[in-house]
C-alpha cells in the first residue's frame, strides 16, 4: 500500500508525506496510477494553477509546502534476483515519489544514515531550475557541504514548472547504487489523455557496489577501467540468470518483470526517465506507437515513433494509445546500444509486460520489437523530431563565448581522468563554490573548474569532445538552447532552427564533436555543467558556470548551509573521508 496520496486528503498549508513504507509498488500492477493534480487547495477555477492554461511565464501561488521525510541508510537490495548491497531511502531504491502541483512548495529532509563505512551525502532534483533558491541545488562542494554521517539537512524547492524529473544524491556516483527515485509536477498539460501511469525508470544495472566501479574506473589499473553493467531493468525490475554468479552471492532466478495494466481503447501518459549509469537506453513497446510529447521538462509539438531516444538523465512523457485486444499481453522494451562506443553491457535488453483488460497476471508476450537503427554517435533523437511547443527563438549575438575542450588522458600518476581545458574537476568539500562566491571571494581553486560568466547576458558555451566517448551534457540551473552540434570542427555559423531552437537539460556531446549549447544568464549562481555518465563524471568530466556574481554577492544564504557546514567540520576533524573520485 502506498501511503503517498495521503496528502490529498489533508488539509491546506503544511503537508507531511508519509512516505516511509519500505515496500516499493513500482512496477507492480497496484501502483497507484497518478491523478492530474493533488486536489487539496484549488485556486479559483477548480484546478491548482487556476485559469492558467500552458505552463508558461512564472509558476501561481499555491501557498502549499509538501514535506517528506528521508532517511538514508546502507541494506540490501535484490531487484533481479542478485542480492547486492545498496544505498536505499527509507529503505527502498528507488525512493518514494516527490509530487506536487506547480507552484508548490517542496520541502525534503535528508537524514544521512549510511554507516559502516560512513558517507557524505547530498541531494539534486534533477533540471529543478533553483530560481531564488540555489543553495538548494545538492552540489556537494558547489551549493553545499556534504550532508555529515548523523546528521540531517533540509532542501526547500519550488515546482517551478510542471513535468517529469527524478531526484539523486550528487555526492561520487551514489545514485548508482541506489540513491534516486521519481519527481513528478504535476500543471496544465498540452495534450489530452486519459490515464497517468506514473513514472517509468528505463536504467542499466551493476551488481557490483557502487564505490568498487568508482574506484577502478579512476584507478590506475587499465584492465579495469571500462565497467560493462550487469542488466537492464525498467521500474528497477528485470530477471537475472544466476548460473552466471560464480562467488556464492546469493541470487534467484526469475526475480519478475515490472508490469502494466492497459484498458483497451484508453490512452496512458507514460512518464520515462533514463537513471543509469553509464548507458543510453531506446524505449519502445511492441505492436505500439508513441507520441513524444516532451523532453526533459520541456513540452514538444507531439510527434509518433516506434521507439524514443533517452541518454542519461533525459526525460520523455510519451502518450500510448491501447489499441490490442483486451487479452493481449505485450513488451514494454528498455534497449541499451551493446556496440562501440554508446554502451557496455552484458545484458543490454531490458523488457516489462504490458497486460491488457483480462490478460492473465502470468500472460508471456509474443516478441515483436520495432526495429532500433544502429547510431554509433549514441544522440538524441534528431532535432528536427523534437520541437518545442512553446518557441524560444535563439538570441544570435551573445554576449559571452567561450570554448571548451574535453580531454581522456592517463595523467601522471597512471590515473585515467578527464580534463576540461586542461583541468579535471575536484570537489573541495569543506569550502562550497556558492557562499564563497556569496561572500565576494572570486578567487577559486584551479581544479573547482569555475567560468566566471560575469553579468554577461547571453552565454554561449561550445564544447569539444576529444575523445572517443559520447558524454551526455547536463547543466543545472537552466535548459539549455541547442545552437549547433555535429563532428569535428564547428563553422562558427551553422545554427539548428534559430527560430525555435531545440532546449533541454540533458543534450548528447557525441564522440569527437562539437555541441554548442546558449543560455539567457538570468538566474544568478554558480551551476554544474556535466557529463552525467557517472562513471566520467566520477573522472573529472565537469565545470561549475558562475553567473552574476554581484548578485550572487547580495543573497541571502539561509543559516542551515553554514550549520550544514559546521556540522560536515566537526565530522572530518576527526574522520576521514575516502573521496576516491572527483567528488560531486
Ligand atoms: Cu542529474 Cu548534476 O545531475
Amino acid at each position: 500500500m502506498v501511503k503517498v496520496n495521503v496528502i490529498s486528503l489533508l488539509g491546506l498549508g503544511s503537508l507531511r508525506c508519509v512516505a516511509g513504507s519500505a515496500i516499493n509498488t513500482l512496477g507492480m500492477l497496484e501502483a497507484p496510477t497518478l491523478p492530474k493534480f493533488l486536489t487539496n487547495n484549488p485556486l479559483p477555477d477548480g484546478k491548482p494553477w487556476g485559469k492558467l492554461t500552458s505552463p508558461v511565464g512564472s509558476a501561481p501561488t499555491t501557498g502549499v509546502t509538501r514535506r517528506y521525510d528521508f532517511m538514508f541508510s546502507r541494506g540490501v537490495s535484490s531487484p533481479d534476483g542478485f542480492q547486492k548491497d545498496s544505498l536505499l531511502i527509507n529503505g527502498q531504491s528507488p525512493g518514494p515519489l516527490i509530487h506536487a502541483n506547480w507552484g508548490d512548495w517542496i520541502e525534503i529532509t535528508v537524514h544521512n544514515n549510511i554507516t559502516n563505512p560512513d558517507e557524505g551525502t547530498a541531494l539534486h532534483w534533477h533540471g529543478f531550475l533553483q530560481h531564488n533558491t540555489p543553495w538548494s541545488d545538492g552540489v556537494p562542494s558547489v551549493s553545499q557541504c556534504p550532508i555529515a554521517p548523523g546528521s540531517s539537512y533540509t532542501y526547500r524547492i519550488r515546482a517551478e514548472r510542471p513535468g517529469t524529473t527524478w531526484y539523486h544524491a550528487h555526492y561520487s556516483a551514489q545514485y548508482a547504487g541506489g540513491l534516486y527515485g521519481p519527481l513528478v509536477v504535476y500543471g496544465p498539460s498540452h495534450v489530452d489523455y486519459d490515464v497517468d501511469l506514473g513514472p517509468i525508470f528505463v536504467s542499466d544495472y551493476f551488481h557490483r557496489e557502487y564505490f568498487h566501479i568508482v574506484a577502478d574506473v579512476v584507478g590506475t589499473n587499465a584492465t579495469r577501467w571500462g565497467q560493462p553493467s550487469d542488466n537492464t531493468m525498467i521500474n528497477a525490475r528485470a530477471n537475472f540468470n544466476c548460473s552466471l554468479v560464480t562467488d556464492g552471492t546469493p541470487c534467484h532466478n526469475n526475480a519478475g518483470l515490472s508490469k502494466f495494466r492497459f484498458r483497451k481503447g484508453k490512452t496512458y501518459r507514460l512518464r520515462l526517465i533514463n537513471s543509469s549509469a553509464g548507458g543510453l537506453v531506446y524505449f519502445s513497446i511492441d505492436n505500439h506507437t508513441l507520441q513524444v510529447v516532451s523532453a526533459d521538462f520541456v513540452p514538444i509539438k507531439p510527434y509518433n515513433a516506434t521507439y524514443v531516444t533517452l541518454n542519461i538523465g533525459n526525460r520523455a512523457d510519451v502518450l500510448v494509445t491501447a489499441a490490442g485486444d483486451k487479452d493481449a499481453a505485450f513488451y514494454m522494451r528498455a534497449t541499451q546500444p551493446n556496440y562501440f562506443p554508446c554502451a557496455r553491457a552484458n545484458q543490454p535488453n531490458g523488457t516489462a509486460i504490458i497486460l491488457y483488460d483480462s490478460a492473465a497476471e502470468n500472460s508471456i508476450p509474443a516478441e515483436n520489437p520495432h526495429p532500433i537503427p544502429v547510431d554509433t554517435t549514441c544522440s538524441n533523437d534528431p532535432l528536427n523530431l523534437t520541437i518545442p511547443y512553446y518557441p524560444e527563438p535563439l538570441n544570435r549575438q551573445p554576449s559571452v563565448t567561450r570554448q571548451i575542450v574535453a580531454t581522456l588522458l592517463v595523467n601522471a600518476t597512471g590515473n585515467q581522468v578527464y580534463e576540461m581545458d586542461n583541468s579535471s574537476f575536484h570537489a573541495n568539500y569543506n569550502n562550497p563554490l556558492l557562499p564563497q562566491a556569496n561572500r565576494g571571494n572570486l578567487t577559486f581553486e584551479r581544479q573547482s573548474n569555475v567560468y566566471n560568466f560575469g553579468s554577461n547576458q547571453t552565454v554561449r558555451i561550445v564544447f569539444y569532445n576529444n575523445n572517443q566517448a559520447p558524454h551526455p551534457m547536463h547543466l543545472h540551473g537552466y535548459d539549455m538552447t541547442i545552437v549547433s552540434l555535429g563532428p569535428g570542427q564547428w563553422d562558427g555559423t551553422t545554427v539548428f532552427r534559430p527560430d525555435n531552437p531545440m532546449r533541454r537539460d540533458v543534450q548528447m556531446l557525441s564522440p569527437f564533436s562539437h555541441l554548442v549549447v546558449q543560455f539567457e544568464a538570468n538566474n544568478p549562481g554558480v551551476w554544474a555543467f556535466h557529463c552525467h555518465i557517472a562513471w566520467h563524471l566520477s573522472m573529472g568530466f565537469y565545470i561549475n558556470v558562475l553567473v552574476r556574481p554581484d548578485e550572487v554577492r547580495r543573497m541571502q544564504i539561509p543559516s542551515a548551509t553554514k550549520r550544514g557546514c559546521d556540522a560536515w567540520s566537526k565530522y572530518t576533524k576527526d574522520h576521514t573521508v575516502q573521496q576516491i573520485d572527483d567528488g560531486a
